[in-house]
């Protein structure tokens, strides 16, 4: 898509919407997942962690708005998102289209849970994520102010394949590199950021769902951590809505209360999307 007019869809329907961004990066991952950058208006201001509305403008005419966390860090001078590709899907169908320079709609109005300031203080900060899940985290994950409230970061992910980790470990790979954050917490900053990636359909080094590495000991037994208590840690999760059921009786087993946005406490939900008939 080349066409220059404010907001296009695929058919290239040219309108005049206020809320218009340009693409100025696109990465495809695999056929499912693919990112991209956005420029950023000068006056949104968001909380790492946050998602917002982006979309196209649909067959009819009108935008076709869906939510999406923002990946890159509050002080970025673009917007990163990290998407699916739904083959059917009335948005993702014609975004994963996008090349620079085309045009998305972006709604300026951040919310969400996954927000540090949802959580009482603690030492360790655990992300869990399935899929898509990830996109808060790489957020929250190249923020300055994570590493300020907390000794330790571990970054637990989990995916059906290898290839679908790649964003993640590229991620991970090049904020333990970051050399603000090095600077900003010094040389041992690479070790305040650990690394749990898992696959549960093909092979690699460390396999299984989150839950169950987390029940059976096996995740704290690899990373050399006692476990997960409430004295000391907090938790954000974010995946489909059978993880997050799954992960809160997991958590609140550990004795982690579910907090808030008005109630911060142990650890915090968001669903990475809202399924089929849900
Ligand atoms: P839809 O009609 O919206 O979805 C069709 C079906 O595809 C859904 O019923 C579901 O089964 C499946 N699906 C949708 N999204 C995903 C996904 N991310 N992973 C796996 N299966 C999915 N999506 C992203 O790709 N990246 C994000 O950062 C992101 N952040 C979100 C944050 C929130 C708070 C919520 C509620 C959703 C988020 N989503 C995200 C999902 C997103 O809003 C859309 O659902 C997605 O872009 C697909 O849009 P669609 O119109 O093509 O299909
Ligand atoms: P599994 O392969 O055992 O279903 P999906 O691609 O379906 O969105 O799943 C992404 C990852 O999340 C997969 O590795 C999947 O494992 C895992 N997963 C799905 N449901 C749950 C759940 N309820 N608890 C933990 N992990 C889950």
């Amino acid at each position: 898509m080349t066409d220059q007019s404010p907001v296009t869809s695929m058919d290239a329907k040219p309108a005049t919407l206020p809320d218009a961004q340009t693409v100025t990066h696109v990465q495809h991952w695999t056929d499912r997942l693919f990112s991209f950058r956005v420029t950023r208006p000068a006056s949104l201001r968001f909380r790492s962690g946050e998602f917002v509305m982006i979309g196209l403008l649909g067959d009819n005419g009108k935008p076709l708005l869906r939510a999406y966390s923002i990946a890159s860090p509050a002080w970025d001078d673009e917007l990163e998102f990290y998407s699916i590709k739904v083959p059917d899907g009335p948005l993702t169908s014609k975004l994963q289209h996008i090349e620079v320079g085309d045009q998305i709609i972006l709604r300026p109005k951040p919310v969400g849970t996954l927000v540090l300031d949802a959580l009482l203080p603690g030492k360790r900060l655990w992300f869990f994520a399935t899929g898509t899940g990830i996109a808060p985290y790489a957020s929250l994950m190249r923020d300055p102010d994570t590493y300020e409230r907390y000794d330790e970061v571990i970054m637990m992910h989990t995916c059906r394949d290898v290839a679908e980790l790649e964003y993640g470990r590229q991620l991970v790979d090049n904020t333990k590199g970051d050399e603000v954050l090095a600077e900003l917490f010094g040389e041992g900053f690479a070790d305040k950021l650990k690394y749990y990636p898992t696959t549960t359909r093909e092979k690699s080094p460390n396999m299984g769902r989150i839950t169950d590495n987390l029940t059976s000991g096996k995740a704290f037994a690899d990373l050399g951590i006692d476990g997960i208590n409430p004295e000391t840690d907090r938790g954000m999760v974010c995946g489909s809505l059978a993880f997050n059921t799954d992960m809160k009786a997991v958590l609140e087993g550990f004795g982690l209360v579910e907090g808030a946005n008005s109630d911060p406490k142990h650890y915090v939900v968001e669903k990475a999307f809202v399924g089929d008939g849900i």
